[in-house]
Protein backbone atom coordinates (compact mmCIF):
# COMPACT_ATOMS: atom_id res chain seq x y z
CA UNK A 1 0.00 0.00 0.00
CA UNK A 2 1.12 3.40 -0.57
CA UNK A 3 -0.17 6.05 1.66
CA UNK A 4 -2.21 9.17 0.74
CA UNK A 5 -0.02 12.43 1.68
CA UNK A 6 -1.90 14.64 4.32
CA UNK A 7 -0.84 17.82 3.44
CA UNK A 8 -1.48 20.08 6.22
CA UNK A 9 -0.16 23.12 4.38
CA UNK A 10 -2.70 22.74 1.59
CA UNK A 11 -5.69 22.47 3.94
CA UNK A 12 -4.20 25.38 5.94
CA UNK A 13 -4.22 27.41 3.09
CA UNK A 14 -7.50 26.78 2.30
CA UNK A 15 -8.96 27.16 5.75
CA UNK A 16 -6.87 30.78 5.81
CA UNK A 17 -8.31 32.27 2.31
CA UNK A 18 -11.76 30.88 2.34
CA UNK A 19 -13.21 30.43 5.97
CA UNK A 20 -11.27 32.39 8.49
CA UNK A 21 -10.36 35.48 5.93
CA UNK A 22 -14.25 35.77 5.31
CA UNK A 23 -14.70 36.15 8.79
CA UNK A 24 -12.27 38.58 9.22
CA UNK A 25 -13.74 40.68 7.06
CA UNK A 26 -17.00 40.17 8.35
CA UNK A 27 -15.20 41.45 11.60
CA UNK A 28 -14.27 44.13 10.10
CA UNK A 29 -17.46 45.81 8.56
CA UNK A 30 -17.79 46.24 12.51
CA UNK A 31 -14.30 47.64 12.83
CA UNK A 32 -12.50 44.73 14.31
CA UNK A 33 -9.55 43.60 13.40
CA UNK A 34 -8.02 40.42 14.94
CA UNK A 35 -5.23 41.30 16.70
CA UNK A 36 -2.45 38.23 18.05
CA UNK A 37 0.68 39.09 20.30
CA UNK A 38 3.12 36.71 20.21
CA UNK A 39 5.78 37.07 23.30
CA UNK A 40 8.86 35.56 22.71
CA UNK A 41 11.57 35.36 25.11
CA UNK A 42 15.04 34.44 23.84
CA UNK A 43 16.93 33.75 20.93
CA UNK A 44 15.98 29.92 19.90
CA UNK A 45 16.20 29.10 16.63
CA UNK A 46 13.06 27.14 16.39
CA UNK A 47 10.75 29.29 18.22
CA UNK A 48 11.77 32.32 16.08
CA UNK A 49 10.71 30.28 12.68
CA UNK A 50 7.70 29.11 14.37
CA UNK A 51 6.79 32.94 15.25
CA UNK A 52 7.80 33.55 11.54
CA UNK A 53 5.36 31.62 10.38
CA UNK A 54 2.43 32.73 12.49
CA UNK A 55 3.26 35.99 11.48
CA UNK A 56 2.81 34.63 7.81
CA UNK A 57 -0.25 33.24 8.14
CA UNK A 58 -1.72 35.98 10.04
CA UNK A 59 -0.94 38.04 7.04
CA UNK A 60 -3.06 35.80 4.89
CA UNK A 61 -6.13 35.77 6.57
CA UNK A 62 -5.74 39.19 7.23
CA UNK A 63 -5.66 39.64 10.83
CA UNK A 64 -2.94 41.44 12.86
CA UNK A 65 0.11 40.07 14.33
CA UNK A 66 3.02 41.58 16.86
CA UNK A 67 5.70 40.32 17.98
CA UNK A 68 6.92 41.42 21.37
CA UNK A 69 10.61 40.29 21.86
CA UNK A 70 12.33 39.84 25.04
CA UNK A 71 15.60 39.09 26.08
CA UNK A 72 16.44 35.93 27.57
CA UNK A 73 17.60 36.89 30.57
CA UNK A 74 14.12 39.25 31.32
CA UNK A 75 12.78 39.04 34.69
CA UNK A 76 9.39 36.75 35.37
CA UNK A 77 7.70 40.07 36.47
CA UNK A 78 8.44 41.96 33.50
CA UNK A 79 6.14 39.30 31.45
CA UNK A 80 4.16 39.31 33.92
CA UNK A 81 3.20 42.99 34.11
CA UNK A 82 3.32 43.06 30.04
CA UNK A 83 0.81 40.45 30.17
CA UNK A 84 -1.47 42.13 32.41
CA UNK A 85 -1.20 45.17 30.13
CA UNK A 86 -2.80 43.26 27.39
CA UNK A 87 -5.24 41.47 29.41
CA UNK A 88 -6.56 45.60 29.52
CA UNK A 89 -5.54 46.54 26.25
CA UNK A 90 -8.91 46.54 24.30
CA UNK A 91 -7.34 46.30 20.47
CA UNK A 92 -5.74 43.09 21.63
CA UNK A 93 -7.80 39.96 21.06
CA UNK A 94 -5.37 37.27 21.55
CA UNK A 95 -1.58 36.75 22.88
CA UNK A 96 0.31 33.56 23.38
CA UNK A 97 3.54 33.19 24.73
CA UNK A 98 5.88 31.37 22.63
CA UNK A 99 7.30 28.09 24.63
CA UNK A 100 9.81 26.78 26.02
CA UNK A 101 10.75 29.69 28.67
CA UNK A 102 13.92 30.13 29.68
CA UNK A 103 14.34 28.31 32.91
CA UNK A 104 14.05 31.31 35.84
CA UNK A 105 10.61 31.56 34.57
CA UNK A 106 7.30 29.85 35.85
CA UNK A 107 5.68 28.58 32.93
CA UNK A 108 2.94 27.89 35.41
CA UNK A 109 2.63 31.31 36.78
CA UNK A 110 2.45 32.89 33.13
CA UNK A 111 0.20 30.99 31.43
CA UNK A 112 -2.82 31.85 35.13
CA UNK A 113 -2.28 35.48 34.25
CA UNK A 114 -3.63 35.53 30.80
CA UNK A 115 -6.97 36.10 30.73
CA UNK A 116 -8.85 32.63 29.48
CA UNK A 117 -11.21 35.30 27.04
CA UNK A 118 -7.56 36.22 25.34
CA UNK A 119 -5.38 32.67 25.55
CA UNK A 120 -5.73 31.66 21.78
CA UNK A 121 -2.96 29.26 23.01
CA UNK A 122 -5.94 27.21 25.23
CA UNK A 123 -3.21 26.57 27.39
CA UNK A 124 -4.74 28.28 30.79
CA UNK A 125 -6.25 25.88 33.44
CA UNK A 126 -9.51 27.81 32.85
CA UNK A 127 -10.08 26.46 29.41
CA UNK A 128 -8.43 23.51 29.64
CA UNK A 129 -10.68 22.73 32.47
CA UNK A 130 -13.43 23.67 29.86
CA UNK A 131 -11.94 21.46 27.47
CA UNK A 132 -11.90 18.50 30.16
CA UNK A 133 -15.83 18.74 30.69
CA UNK A 134 -16.32 19.25 27.16
CA UNK A 135 -17.60 22.72 27.02
CA UNK A 136 -17.33 25.30 24.28
CA UNK A 137 -13.86 27.20 24.56
CA UNK A 138 -10.52 28.08 22.87
CA UNK A 139 -8.72 24.44 21.84
CA UNK A 140 -5.47 24.44 22.03
CA UNK A 141 -3.68 24.97 18.91
CA UNK A 142 -1.68 21.32 17.18
CA UNK A 143 -4.87 19.03 18.85
CA UNK A 144 -7.32 21.65 17.24
CA UNK A 145 -5.11 21.28 13.89
CA UNK A 146 -5.23 17.58 13.73
CA UNK A 147 -8.80 17.22 14.07
CA UNK A 148 -9.42 20.06 11.36
CA UNK A 149 -7.61 17.95 9.21
CA UNK A 150 -9.01 14.84 9.93
CA UNK A 151 -12.43 16.52 9.19
CA UNK A 152 -10.78 18.16 6.24
CA UNK A 153 -9.85 14.26 4.87
CA UNK A 154 -13.13 12.89 6.25
CA UNK A 155 -11.69 10.59 8.62
CA UNK A 156 -15.02 9.27 11.11
CA UNK A 157 -13.47 8.79 14.35
CA UNK A 158 -16.75 7.00 15.75
CA UNK A 159 -16.18 3.72 17.24
CA UNK A 160 -12.85 3.82 15.62
CA UNK A 161 -9.40 3.06 17.67
CA UNK A 162 -6.82 5.73 18.40
CA UNK A 163 -3.93 5.29 19.80
CA UNK A 164 -2.10 8.76 20.86
CA UNK A 165 1.74 8.11 21.95
CA UNK A 166 3.05 11.48 23.74
CA UNK A 167 0.84 12.64 26.97
CA UNK A 168 2.30 16.16 27.30
CA UNK A 169 -0.34 19.00 28.06
CA UNK A 170 0.20 20.74 24.65
CA UNK A 171 -0.47 17.66 22.35
CA UNK A 172 -1.27 14.23 23.98
CA UNK A 173 -3.92 15.03 26.95
CA UNK A 174 -5.67 17.42 25.04
CA UNK A 175 -6.12 15.31 21.89
CA UNK A 176 -6.86 12.79 23.27
CA UNK A 177 -10.14 14.25 25.11
CA UNK A 178 -10.75 15.78 21.55
CA UNK A 179 -11.08 12.27 20.24
CA UNK A 180 -12.80 11.19 22.44
CA UNK A 181 -15.02 13.91 21.72
CA UNK A 182 -15.65 12.12 18.60
CA UNK A 183 -16.56 8.60 19.95
CA UNK A 184 -12.84 7.12 19.31
CA UNK A 185 -11.62 5.03 21.89
CA UNK A 186 -8.73 6.23 22.73
CA UNK A 187 -5.37 3.97 24.16
CA UNK A 188 -2.91 6.51 25.60
CA UNK A 189 0.67 5.74 25.96
CA UNK A 190 4.14 6.71 26.84
CA UNK A 191 7.87 6.77 27.92
CA UNK A 192 6.63 3.71 30.10
CA UNK A 193 4.12 2.26 28.60
CA UNK A 194 4.97 -1.68 27.92
CA UNK A 195 4.35 -3.51 24.87
CA UNK A 196 3.67 -0.33 22.81
CA UNK A 197 3.22 -3.04 19.69
CA UNK A 198 0.65 -4.32 21.20
CA UNK A 199 -1.00 -0.55 21.42
CA UNK A 200 -0.59 -0.20 18.08
CA UNK A 201 -1.98 -3.22 16.44
CA UNK A 202 -5.69 -2.46 16.44
CA UNK A 203 -5.05 1.48 15.90
CA UNK A 204 -7.45 3.07 13.07
CA UNK A 205 -5.57 5.85 13.39
CA UNK A 206 -1.82 7.03 15.46
CA UNK A 207 -0.98 10.11 16.48
CA UNK A 208 2.65 10.41 17.55
CA UNK A 209 3.63 13.07 19.73
CA UNK A 210 6.53 11.31 21.57
CA UNK A 211 9.58 14.09 21.06
CA UNK A 212 11.79 11.50 19.42
CA UNK A 213 13.11 11.47 16.43
CA UNK A 214 11.63 8.40 14.07
CA UNK A 215 10.47 6.91 16.95
CA UNK A 216 7.72 4.62 15.46
CA UNK A 217 8.29 2.54 12.40
CA UNK A 218 6.60 1.20 9.84
CA UNK A 219 6.78 -2.54 10.97
CA UNK A 220 4.37 -1.31 14.09
CA UNK A 221 1.87 0.83 11.74
CA UNK A 222 -1.10 -1.60 11.33
CA UNK A 223 -1.64 -1.73 7.51
CA UNK A 224 -4.29 0.77 6.40
CA UNK A 225 -3.99 3.44 9.75
CA UNK A 226 -3.90 7.16 9.41
CA UNK A 227 -1.03 8.36 10.79
CA UNK A 228 -0.22 11.81 12.30
CA UNK A 229 3.33 12.70 12.66
CA UNK A 230 3.39 15.73 15.48
CA UNK A 231 6.78 15.58 15.52
CA UNK A 232 9.62 17.74 13.81
CA UNK A 233 13.46 17.62 14.22
CA UNK A 234 16.44 18.88 12.37
CA UNK A 235 18.80 16.06 12.53
CA UNK A 236 21.49 17.12 10.53
CA UNK A 237 19.84 19.80 8.37
CA UNK A 238 17.38 17.73 7.48
CA UNK A 239 13.87 17.97 8.75
CA UNK A 240 11.89 14.73 9.91
CA UNK A 241 9.21 13.57 12.41
CA UNK A 242 8.09 11.05 15.13
CA UNK A 243 7.65 8.41 12.59
CA UNK A 244 9.87 7.10 10.02
CA UNK A 245 8.02 8.36 7.11
CA UNK A 246 9.34 6.00 4.64
CA UNK A 247 8.70 2.55 5.89
CA UNK A 248 5.53 4.42 7.50
CA UNK A 249 4.11 5.80 4.37
CA UNK A 250 4.34 2.17 3.09
CA UNK A 251 2.07 0.58 5.83
CA UNK A 252 -0.71 3.83 6.12
CA UNK A 253 -3.38 4.50 4.08
CA UNK A 254 -2.58 8.00 4.48
CA UNK A 255 -0.15 9.94 6.10
CA UNK A 256 1.29 13.56 7.69
CA UNK A 257 4.44 14.56 5.94
CA UNK A 258 7.44 16.63 7.82
CA UNK A 259 7.37 19.43 7.47
CA UNK A 260 4.27 20.38 5.90
CA UNK A 261 2.02 18.35 8.06
CA UNK A 262 0.60 19.42 11.49
CA UNK A 263 2.68 22.33 11.42
CA UNK A 264 1.00 24.62 9.41
CA UNK A 265 -2.35 22.87 10.89
CA UNK A 266 -1.13 24.21 14.39
CA UNK A 267 -0.95 27.56 13.23
CA UNK A 268 -3.64 27.97 10.95
CA UNK A 269 -5.33 26.60 14.17
CA UNK A 270 -4.29 29.70 16.44
CA UNK A 271 -5.09 32.31 13.64
CA UNK A 272 -8.89 30.32 13.71
CA UNK A 273 -8.80 30.97 17.59
CA UNK A 274 -7.94 34.61 17.15
CA UNK A 275 -10.79 35.58 14.84
CA UNK A 276 -12.94 33.55 17.05
CA UNK A 277 -11.53 35.45 20.41
CA UNK A 278 -12.59 38.38 18.16
CA UNK A 279 -16.27 37.57 16.97
CA UNK A 280 -16.89 36.67 21.02
CA UNK A 281 -15.74 39.78 21.61
CA UNK A 282 -17.47 41.86 19.18
CA UNK A 283 -20.65 39.96 20.30
CA UNK A 284 -19.87 40.90 24.14
N1 LIG B 1 6.01 25.79 21.49
C1 LIG B 1 5.80 24.66 20.76
N2 LIG B 1 4.51 24.57 20.41
C2 LIG B 1 3.89 25.66 20.91
C3 LIG B 1 2.55 26.14 20.85
O1 LIG B 1 1.64 25.53 20.27
N3 LIG B 1 2.31 27.32 21.49
C4 LIG B 1 3.29 27.99 22.15
N4 LIG B 1 2.95 29.12 22.77
N5 LIG B 1 4.54 27.58 22.22
C5 LIG B 1 4.83 26.42 21.60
Amino acid sequence: MSAEIISGKEVAENILTTDLKSRVEKLKQSNIIPKLVVILVGEMKASASYVAQKEKFAGKAGIISEVQRFDDNVSEDEILNRISEINSDKSIHGVIVQLPLPKHISVAKVLNNINPDKDVDGFTPFNVGKLFLGEDTLVSCTPKGIMLMLESKNVDLSGKNVTVIGRSNIVGKPVSILCQQQNATVTMCHSKTKDLDSKLADADVVIVAAGVPRFISGSQIPEGAVVIDVGIHNIEGKLCGDVDFESASKRASAITPVPGGVGPMTVCALIENTIIAAERFNSA
